[in-house]
């Protein structure tokens, strides 16, 4: 199974001297560390812009909170990504299990691969909604502040000066605050994606791109939950079908191996 797979093939820092069949413990702490922010980024997603859309937008304070915590987790994930990437590629892959089959194995890099690919796409699409708004203070920022520019938009997410002006949607009142990241870090921006908006003219076409990213970051959102079900789903069939160590491979648990 390429969830199983995948697992498996997670090669990023287990130690192969003597005969240890456990991740070293930054892998283990990545690994977890990753998987909390990323569930967290899932659940408040979807809550906050999908399924208590209306609760959120009526209750500001809240939504804010949801907007900041999604943000830096997510800015979070992508920096831990970039480590655990680094990781992996100076640390000996670890030996397959030997219940693992030649396609299994095979499934499990485009399994790994997908993963990763979806730790830094995520953030990246994230990020890149949060950049595609008007520079503060340019021309087009005040286009796009103007009322009716606002309701031309006509979307939740309309186009609004970059960096300070990236959270609230359109029709809340009083000013966004500046986001920071985990409260300490300002959140940059991606300066070439808001610097299309400086101008009048490229406020339209900036808004459309920002759509394609939130689409994007929409449609990633349920493959990354797809995937995460299928990782899970076979981390626990190798367990307890297979009766491999696999949770104790990844610091669950108590070891069958001597170190
Ligand atoms: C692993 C990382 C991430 C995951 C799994 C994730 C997941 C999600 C999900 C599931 C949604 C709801 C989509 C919907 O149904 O409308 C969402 C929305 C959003 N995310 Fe993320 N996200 C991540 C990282 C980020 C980052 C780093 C940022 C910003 C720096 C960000 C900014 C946003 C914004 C602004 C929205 C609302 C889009 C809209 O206007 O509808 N996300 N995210």
């Amino acid at each position: 199974m390429a969830a199983t797979a995948a697992l498996n093939d997670d090669r990023s820092g287990l130690t192969t001297s003597g005969g240890r069949s456990r991740y070293t413990k930054v892998a283990i702490v990545l690994h977890w560390a990753i998987a909390v922010f990323i569930l967290w980024n899932l659940l408040s997603g979807f809550l906050v812009w999908d399924l208590a859309s209306g609760f959120f937008k009526a209750n500001r304070p809240l939504y804010f909170i949801g907007l900041i915590s999604h943000m830096s987790s997510g800015m979070t994930v992508l920096a831990l990504t970039v480590v655990r990437i680094a990781w992996r590629l100076t640390h000996e892959p670890p030996p397959h299990t030997s219940t693992m089959k030649p396609w299994e194995q095979h499934a499990a890099h485009i399994a790994h691969f997908l993963l990763y690919a979806g730790m830094l796409l995520m953030p990246l699409t994230g990020w890149s909604i949060l950049s595609a708004h008007p520079p503060a203070g340019s021309h087009g920022a005040q286009i796009a502040a103007s009322p009716m520019a606002a309701g031309s938009a006509g979307a939740a997410s309309g186009p609004r000066p970059a960096g300070a002006n990236a959270g609230p949607p359109v029709g809340m009142k009083g000013p966004p605050p500046s986001p920071k990241i985990w409260g300490i870090i300002p959140m940059p921006v991606i300066t070439p994606i808001a610097n299309i908006g400086m101008e009048p003219g490229g406020v339209k076409p900036q808004y459309i791109l920002h759509e394609e990213f939130v689409h994007w970051h929409e449609i990633g959102g349920y493959l990354m939950l797809l995937l995460l079900f299928l990782h899970i789903a076979g981390a626990l069939k190798h367990q307890f079908v297979d009766r491999e160590p696999e949770l104790q491979r990844m610091g669950l648990g108590r070891r069958k191996t001597i170190d």
